[in-house]
Order: structure tokens, then C-alpha cells, then sequence
């Protein structure tokens, strides 16, 4: 029954101060997950010996034995995401000690509370290190993002044994997000927005939470309108006539992605005010033929209508 299987003995997350001296780094990579066994310090090789052998009160048992004790957690644990790495290594129950560490000596103990790693009782930190274990090659950015220096951990979005939403989160998405940030909920309320509380778009879907080398946790991509043009494909180009500032300033030189007052999302209140920022309306008004201040009558894109760019024309007229 204490079966000690080669990988069982092998996961890691053990609790501070309970590591044997053997660690595995556990990498999924593309849904597909690795083992590589690295050895700590000079005592690692003696005790992964010495653990092979028979099991020491302090290694691994196996979620089988788990169960015995925790029948309705372990119950509730079965469709859990996790249990694939019963599925992947094939060793029944392997799942528990992966996050709460070698259950032995707590078993020993007749379940012991202090011989067991208990993130509920732990600090964001120490939990983050523990899933990160596995989760790092998928959020390598995360112990520098916003979110965990303001000590936004793993289980501050995710609840591993109790919820019932996709991606394991405590609640789904925006309510999640708005839960803290109350500044932006009003934004999504504007005449125009991206449609997050119609469920249309995600926060995620722009936002990587998780953490990214671009400012406000933006999605890292190669080319930043990429974030927008994934879905507004139509505004990639490339073109002909590019209009200069969406490849220089991008998107956001013109627009307020959660929403605004305008109809076309833009961060001014008209178009004019907005063309005029950078094309003085004094030689817009001398190139139209018009006085500075009548070209505020007619909107600039009912003539510049493609004003994103154009294949066809040097002034992005139709
Ligand atoms: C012999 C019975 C028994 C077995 C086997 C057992 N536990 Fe426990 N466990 C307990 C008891 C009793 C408690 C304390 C009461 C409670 O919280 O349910 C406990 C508490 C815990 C806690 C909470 C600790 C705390 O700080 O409050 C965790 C986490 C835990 N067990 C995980 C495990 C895991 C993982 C395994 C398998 C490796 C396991 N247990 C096997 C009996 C057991
Ligand atoms: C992916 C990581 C992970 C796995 C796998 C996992 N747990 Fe947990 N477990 C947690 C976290 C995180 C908490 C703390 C929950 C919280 O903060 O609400 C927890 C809490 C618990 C508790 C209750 C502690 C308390 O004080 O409420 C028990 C008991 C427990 N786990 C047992 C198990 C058993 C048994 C298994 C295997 C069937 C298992 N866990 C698998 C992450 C995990
Ligand atoms: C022992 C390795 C391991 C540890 C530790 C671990 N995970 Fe996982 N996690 C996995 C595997 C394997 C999957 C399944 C991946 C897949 O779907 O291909 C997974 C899936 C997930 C998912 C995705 C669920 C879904 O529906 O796609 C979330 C969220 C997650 N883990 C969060 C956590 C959190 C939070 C912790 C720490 C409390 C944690 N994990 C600890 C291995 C681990
Ligand atoms: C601020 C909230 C938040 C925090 C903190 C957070 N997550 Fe997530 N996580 C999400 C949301 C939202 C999703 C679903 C959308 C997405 O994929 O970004 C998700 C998705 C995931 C997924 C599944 C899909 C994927 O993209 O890999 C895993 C695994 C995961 N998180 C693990 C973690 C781990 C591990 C930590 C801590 C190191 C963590 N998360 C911290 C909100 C959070
Ligand atoms: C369509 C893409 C998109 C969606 C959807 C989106 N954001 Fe943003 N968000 C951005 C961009 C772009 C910025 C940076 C704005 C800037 O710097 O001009 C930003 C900035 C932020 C900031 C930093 C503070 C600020 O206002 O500048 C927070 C916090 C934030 N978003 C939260 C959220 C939340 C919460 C949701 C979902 C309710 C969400 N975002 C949905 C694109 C998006
Ligand atoms: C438990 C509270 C909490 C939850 C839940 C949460 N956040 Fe945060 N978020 C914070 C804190 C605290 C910060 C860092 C301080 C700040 O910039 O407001 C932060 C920072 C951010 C930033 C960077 C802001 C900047 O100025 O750089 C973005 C973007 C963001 N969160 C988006 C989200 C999204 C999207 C979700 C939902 C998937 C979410 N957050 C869920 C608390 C939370
Ligand atoms: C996940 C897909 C998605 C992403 C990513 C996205 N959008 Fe959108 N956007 C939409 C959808 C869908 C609509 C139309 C909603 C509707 O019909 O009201 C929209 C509407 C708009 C509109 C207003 C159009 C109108 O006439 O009402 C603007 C402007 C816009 N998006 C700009 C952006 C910018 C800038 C970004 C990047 C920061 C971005 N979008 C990212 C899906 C997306
Ligand atoms: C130089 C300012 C500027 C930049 C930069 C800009 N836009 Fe626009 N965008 C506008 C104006 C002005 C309108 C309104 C056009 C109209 O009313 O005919 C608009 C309208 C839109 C619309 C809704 C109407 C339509 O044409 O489909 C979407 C979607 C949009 N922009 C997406 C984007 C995306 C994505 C980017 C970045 C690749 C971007 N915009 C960059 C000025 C800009
Ligand atoms: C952030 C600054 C900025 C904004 C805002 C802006 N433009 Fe431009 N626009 C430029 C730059 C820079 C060029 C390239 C000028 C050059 O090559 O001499 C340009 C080029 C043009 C051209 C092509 C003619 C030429 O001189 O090459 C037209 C037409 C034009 N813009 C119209 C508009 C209209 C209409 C708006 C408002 C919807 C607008 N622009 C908003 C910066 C801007
Ligand atoms: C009634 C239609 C119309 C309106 C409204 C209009 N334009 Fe034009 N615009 C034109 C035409 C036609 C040209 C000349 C194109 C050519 O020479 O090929 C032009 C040329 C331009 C040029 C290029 C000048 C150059 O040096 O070649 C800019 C910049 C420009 N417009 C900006 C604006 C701005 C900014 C507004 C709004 C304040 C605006 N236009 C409103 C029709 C219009």
C-alpha cells in the first residue's frame, strides 16, 4: 500500500525544510511534460539512494494513501486538471504530494498538521514557488509581475480544490478582475467598450496576468498591435500608404481599448481634435481650401475614410 513508485518519488513541491536533497524540475512544454532530475548539493546523491531503498517517514506515499484519510477531498479531486499527471506518469494518485510535498511523516503521524505543506496556511510566496515548480516555463514572468509584488499570488485567482469555473479560478472572468480593480469597471461601462461584461471579449485576452516584459501586463508580442489585430485583422496591413503613427504610436496613440466616450473607442472626443493634435488645422485648413476652424465642421474620415492605411490611395481617401 505505501508503494513508493520511481515518480512519485520524484515530484517535488515538498514543504520549506522537508526537500531531500533530490529535486525535480517538472516543465510542461507544450502540454507535454518533462522530468529532469537535478541533484542539490553534495548529500543529494546519498539521500535519493537511501530513498530508493525503502520509504523514510518523510517520503512519498502516494495519493492512494491520501485518500484513505482525506475520502472527500481526494473525491472531489477526481476531473481535476491535475490528476493528468496520474494519466502522464502513470503512477495512481501521484497527484497530492506534488503540491503538498512528501506525506509521510505526516501519515506517520496519524495526520500530523505539522508535518504537511499546507498552502492555506502559507505565504503567497511560498505557494507561488510551489506551483511555479511546474508552471514556470508556461509563466516565466510572473514572480516580476505586478501581481506578485503586490503579493497577488497563485491562489488569490486559482482554487485547486473547489472551483467549479474553467482554468481553476475563483471566479470567472471580469468578476475576478473586478473584485480588485474597481478603477477600470467603470471604464467597461462607457458608450463604447470592448464587450468584457457581455462576455464577448476577455480581459485575457489583451492582459496577461501572469506577467510579461510589456507595461500594464500587456501581452507580449513581437509587434504590440498584434495584441489588437489578432482580432481586427483588417487593420494589420501591411499597406501601401501607411498612416505613420499606427506602426509608430500603434493603436493606443488613437484609441482607449477599455472604452470611451467616443463611438469609435478613440481617446479624444472627436475625430478632429484628434487629427488636429498632429496635423495643424491651420495647414489642414490651407490644403482644403478651407479657414482653420471650418474643417471642425465635417469629420476628417468622411474623405480620409481609410485612415489606417491604404492601398490605394497617399491620403487614404476611398
Ligand atoms: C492517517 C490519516 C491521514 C492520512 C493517510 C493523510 N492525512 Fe492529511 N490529515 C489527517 C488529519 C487527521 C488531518 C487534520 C484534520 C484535518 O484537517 O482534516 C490532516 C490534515 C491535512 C492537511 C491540512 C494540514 C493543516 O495544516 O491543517 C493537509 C494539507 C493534508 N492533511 C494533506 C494530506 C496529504 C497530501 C496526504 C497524503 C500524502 C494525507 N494528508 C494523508 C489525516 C491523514
Ligand atoms: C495543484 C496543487 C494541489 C494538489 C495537486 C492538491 N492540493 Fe490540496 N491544497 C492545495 C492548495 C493550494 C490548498 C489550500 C486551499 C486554499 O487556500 O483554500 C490545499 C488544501 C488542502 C487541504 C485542506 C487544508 C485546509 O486547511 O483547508 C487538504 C486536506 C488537501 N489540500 C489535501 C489534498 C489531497 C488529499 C490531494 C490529492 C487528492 C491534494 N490536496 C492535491 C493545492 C493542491
Ligand atoms: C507537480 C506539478 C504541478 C504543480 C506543483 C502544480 N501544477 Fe498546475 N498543472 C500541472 C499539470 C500537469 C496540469 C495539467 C496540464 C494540462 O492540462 O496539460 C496543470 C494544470 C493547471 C491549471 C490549468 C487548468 C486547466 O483547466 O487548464 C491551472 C490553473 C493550474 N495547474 C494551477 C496551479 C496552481 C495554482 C498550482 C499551485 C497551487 C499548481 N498548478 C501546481 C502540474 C502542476
Ligand atoms: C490575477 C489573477 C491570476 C493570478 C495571480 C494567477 N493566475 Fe493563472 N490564470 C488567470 C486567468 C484569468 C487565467 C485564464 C486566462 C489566461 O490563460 O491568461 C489563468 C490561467 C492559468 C493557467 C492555464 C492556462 C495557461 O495560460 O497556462 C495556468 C496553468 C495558471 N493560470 C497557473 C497560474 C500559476 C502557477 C500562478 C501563480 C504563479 C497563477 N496562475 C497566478 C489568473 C491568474
Ligand atoms: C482590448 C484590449 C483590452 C482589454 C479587453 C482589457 N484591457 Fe486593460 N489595458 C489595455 C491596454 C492597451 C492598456 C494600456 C493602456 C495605456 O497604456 O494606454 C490597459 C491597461 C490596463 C490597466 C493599467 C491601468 C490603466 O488603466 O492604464 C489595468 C489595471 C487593466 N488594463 C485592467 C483590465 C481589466 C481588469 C480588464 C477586464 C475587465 C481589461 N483590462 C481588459 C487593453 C485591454
Ligand atoms: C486579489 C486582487 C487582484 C485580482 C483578483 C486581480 N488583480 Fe490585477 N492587480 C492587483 C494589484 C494589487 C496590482 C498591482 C498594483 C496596481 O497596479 O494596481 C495589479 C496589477 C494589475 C495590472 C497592471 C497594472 C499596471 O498599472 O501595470 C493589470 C493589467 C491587472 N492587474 C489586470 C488584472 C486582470 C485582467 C485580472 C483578472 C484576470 C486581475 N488583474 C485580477 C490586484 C488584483
Ligand atoms: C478578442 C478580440 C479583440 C481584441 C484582442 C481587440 N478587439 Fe477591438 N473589438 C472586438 C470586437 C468583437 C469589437 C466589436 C464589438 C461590438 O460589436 O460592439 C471590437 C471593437 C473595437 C473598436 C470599436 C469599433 C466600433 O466601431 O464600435 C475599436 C476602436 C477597437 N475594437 C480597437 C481595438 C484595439 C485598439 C485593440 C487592442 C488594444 C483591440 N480592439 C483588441 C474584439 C477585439
Ligand atoms: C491615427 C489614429 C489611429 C490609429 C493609430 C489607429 N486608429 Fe483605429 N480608428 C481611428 C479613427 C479616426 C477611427 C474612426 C474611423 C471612422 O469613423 O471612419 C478608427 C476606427 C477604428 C475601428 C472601428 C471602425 C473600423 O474602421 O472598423 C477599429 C476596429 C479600429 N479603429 C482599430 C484600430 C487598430 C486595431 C489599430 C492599431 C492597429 C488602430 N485602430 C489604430 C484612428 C486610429
Ligand atoms: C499621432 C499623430 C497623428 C495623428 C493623431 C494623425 N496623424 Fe495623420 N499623419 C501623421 C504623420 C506623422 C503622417 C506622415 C506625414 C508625412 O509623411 O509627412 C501622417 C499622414 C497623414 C496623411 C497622408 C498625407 C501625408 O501628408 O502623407 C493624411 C491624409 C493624414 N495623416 C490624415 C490624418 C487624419 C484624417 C487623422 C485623424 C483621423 C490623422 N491623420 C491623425 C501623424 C498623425
Ligand atoms: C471634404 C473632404 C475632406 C475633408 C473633410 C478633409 N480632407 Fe484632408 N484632404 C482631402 C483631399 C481631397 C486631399 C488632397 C489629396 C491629394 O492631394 O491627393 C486632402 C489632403 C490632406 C492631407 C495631405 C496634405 C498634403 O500635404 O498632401 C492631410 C494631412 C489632410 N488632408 C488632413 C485632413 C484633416 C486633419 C482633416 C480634418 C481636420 C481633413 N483632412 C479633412 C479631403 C478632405
Amino acid at each position: 500500500m505505501h508503494k513508493v513508485g520511481p515518480v512519485t518519488r520524484m515530484l517535488i513541491g515538498a514543504a520549506p525544510g522537508k526537500l531531500l536533497g533530490l529535486r525535480v524540475c517538472l516543465m510542461l512544454m507544450l502540454g507535454a511534460s518533462i522530468m529532469c532530475a537535478t541533484s542539490l548539493g553534495a548529500q543529494a546523491p546519498k539521500a535519493a539512494t537511501s530513498q530508493a531503498k525503502d520509504a523514510a517517514p518523510s517520503a512519498y506515499v502516494g495519493g492512494d494513501v491520501c485518500a484513505t484519510c482525506h475520502e472527500e477531498v481526494a473525491k472531489k479531486f477526481e476531473g481535476n486538471p491535475h490528476t493528468k499527471l496520474v494519466d502522464q506518469h502513470g503512477v495512481a494518485g501521484a497527484n497530492c504530494e506534488g503540491c503538498h510535498g512528501p506525506g509521510g511523516a505526516h501519515v506517520e503521524g496519524g495526520g500530523d498538521v505539522t508535518k504537511i505543506f499546507n498552502p492555506a496556511k502559507a505565504s503567497a510566496k511560498e505557494i507561488d514557488a510551489t506551483c511555479l515548480k511546474c508552471h514556470s516555463s508556461a509563466h516565466p514572468d510572473f514572480e516580476r509581475s505586478p501581481h506578485a509584488k503586490a503579493a497577488v499570488g497563485c491562489t488569490s485567482c486559482h482554487d485547486i480544490h473547489n472551483s467549479k469555473e474553467e482554468k481553476l479560478l475563483t471566479a470567472p472572468q471580469p468578476k475576478l478582475c473586478f473584485q480588485c480593480h474597481t478603477d477600470e469597471k467603470p471604464q467597461f461601462d462607457m458608450p463604447t467598450h470592448h464587450k468584457v461584461n457581455e462576455g464577448l471579449v476577455k480581459c485575457s485576452d489583451c492582459h496577461d496576468v501572469h506577467g510579461t516584459f510589456e507595461k500594464s501586463n500587456l501581452r507580449s508580442r513581437n509587434d504590440s498591435n498584434l495584441i489588437c489585430t489578432k482580432c481586427h485583422t483588417e487593420k494589420r496591413g501591411p499597406f501601401v500608404y501607411e498612416h505613420t503613427p499606427v506602426k509608430g504610436e500603434g493603436c493606443m496613440g488613437c484609441h482607449t481599448p477599455h472604452g470611451s466616450q467616443n463611438a469609435r473607442m478613440l481617446n479624444m472626443p472627436n475625430i478632429n481634435l484628434l487629427c488636429n493634435q498632429c496635423h495643424s488645422p491651420v495647414a489642414a485648413g490651407t490644403v482644403h481650401g478651407m479657414n482653420a476652424g471650418s474643417s471642425e465642421l465635417t469629420p476628417c474620415t468622411d474623405c480620409h475614410t481609410m485612415i489606417h492605411g491604404s492601398n490605394m490611395n497617399a491620403a487614404f481617401l476611398r
